[in-house]
């Protein structure tokens, strides 16, 4: 049955279920079969031969073996394209499967070699590129320079925004112009589909590590890239042989996740707006990471991102030893890796997530990076407070002093001519000092 509706929210509800009520079931299907009787051989090994190509099975043949197809995860794939306002999307046992699968299908499958990488990025997407293990060579760059590092063999452009972790914002579309013909992937896992959709401004690949956001409960590994059907067939090839299929037990917790992103996003968000003006303005702190808090000249926040998300990265004024000492002395906090849950997490980059990244490249010793989840506000802050060993002044507990300072656009905004107008006035703002704390915060170099 095809329902009817209009809004983000319900598509996030409804999108891979379009076909339950003619099943005669209510909940998300799980097939875990490993194998499918065929058939007969000819049929079956022409259903195979398809997938192995990249298509999908074919309808005489059947799904022949779960590394090939299987329906309970190509079910949580269609509902993340449609998110993605995508054509397809191919999932993979984690965000690094999913990396490896697109850098193999840009590089291995095309015979070019060379990709052009621009940092910051997560330490293991780093790490991946830079250590040679997939045969690729790779410029690392700034988002300026991407145009003057292609070569006639650069087979893929990769880039993170908001990158991890000091929540650099890089122009998607800037890039895709920069880049022409070379396919440009996003990781897109700190925003998310609520906040922003790559592929529809022109990136050729949408890449989320699942176990983030997308899954939102700590509990479930994957990786999934959305993107055209032409590049689907092309992963579809590197996972069927390379075997970096997601389980489809993880497929149902993802899918089954998707229908409260946008509120956990929604209300994720609205807590780190508040969490990062409290710190903005705390002693103790010397610089804030957060997208729009020191302005947003090129106006990326409602254009390309429809709001500022609900990870915050700080510098210590006492540099790395106050950095540890935050991270073991919160209370609700947990001290973790990871991002995107329920419940808020905090660590040291350079020390964990970071670490095998080049020391030039590494982001500074004392910078901390916290993932704000469904608690109270309020009892964050408090915490934070605790563990920065500073009271706070009061005026850093009012949340509505809180919203007023960081006046950015918000996620329910998908108009983008209103948007433009919200983030104008985001940029305008913070050029008149509406942004900046009451009290000035210290500003340290960044890392
Ligand atoms: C931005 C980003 N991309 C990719 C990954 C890798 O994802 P996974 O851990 O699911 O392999 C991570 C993991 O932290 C990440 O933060």
């Amino acid at each position: 049955m095809m329902r009817s509706f209009d809004g983000f929210d319900s598509l996030a509800v409804h999108a891979g279920r379009e076909d339950l009520a003619e099943l005669g079931v209510h909940a998300l299907p799980i097939d875990l079969s490993t194998t499918n009787p065929l058939p007969d051989v000819e049929r079956g090994g022409l259903s195979y031969e398809a997938m192995a190509a990249g298509d999908h099975p074919t309808a005489e043949g059947g799904l022949v073996y779960a590394r090939l197809w299987n329906p309970t995860v190509a079910r949580f794939e269609s509902a993340l394209a449609q998110l993605e306002r995508a054509e397809a999307a191919v999932a993979h046992a984690s965000g690094m499967a999913a990396m490896t699968a697109a850098v193999l299908a840009c590089t291995s499958l095309t015979g070019k070699r060379h990709v052009v990488a621009v940092r910051p990025l997560y330490g293991g997407t780093d790490h991946l590129l830079a250590s040679g293990l997939l045969g690729v060579e790779v410029t690392f760059c700034s988002e300026q320079d991407v145009e003057a590092s292609l070569r006639p063999d650069t087979g893929l452009v990769v880039l993170e925004t908001p990158a991890n972790p000091t929540l650099e914002l890089v122009d998607i579309a800037a890039v895709v112009a920069r880049a022409g013909e070379v396919p440009v992937l996003v990781d897109n896992t700190f925003a998310t589909p609520v906040l922003q959709n790559p592929v529809a401004l022109g990136a050729a690949m949408s890449l989320h590590s699942a176990t983030k956001y997308l899954g939102g409960h700590g509990d479930v590994m994957g990786g999934v890239i959305a993107c055209s059907e032409q590049t689907a067939s092309l992963l579809r090839r590197v996972r069927a042989v390379t075997g970096g299929l997601l389980h489809p037990l993880a497929a149902y917790l993802l899918h089954r996740g998707l229908a409260t992103l946008p509120a956990r996003v929604r209300v994720q968000q609205a807590s780190a707006r508040e969490v990062a003006t409290f710190l903005s303005g705390h002693p103790a702190i010397a610089r804030v990471y957060y997208p729009g808090v020191d302005g947003d000249p090129r106006g990326l926040l409602g254009r390309q991102m429809r709001g500022t998300g609900a990870m915050i990265a700080v510098a210590l004024e006492g540099g790395p030893d106050a950095a540890a000492r935050l991270t073991s002395s919160v209370r609700l906090f947990t001290h973790a890796v990871s991002l995107g849950g329920v419940d808020s997490l905090i660590q040291l980059p350079a020390a964990l997530t970071h670490r095998p990244v080049a020391e030039h490249a590494r982001p500074a010793a004392g910078v901390v990076r916290l993932s704000i989840g469904l608690e109270d506000p309020a009892d964050l802050i408090a915490d934070l407070d605790q563990a920065l060993g500073v009271q706070s002044t009061p005026w850093v507990r009012s949340s509505a002093t809180a919203r007023s300072i960081l006046n950015t656009p918000d996620v329910t905004t998908t108009d983008t001519s209103a948007s433009r107008r919200r983030s104008t006035a985001c940029a305008t703002s913070s050029a008149t000092g509406a942004l900046a704390a009451p009290r000035e915060p210290h500003r340290a170099a960044l890392p």
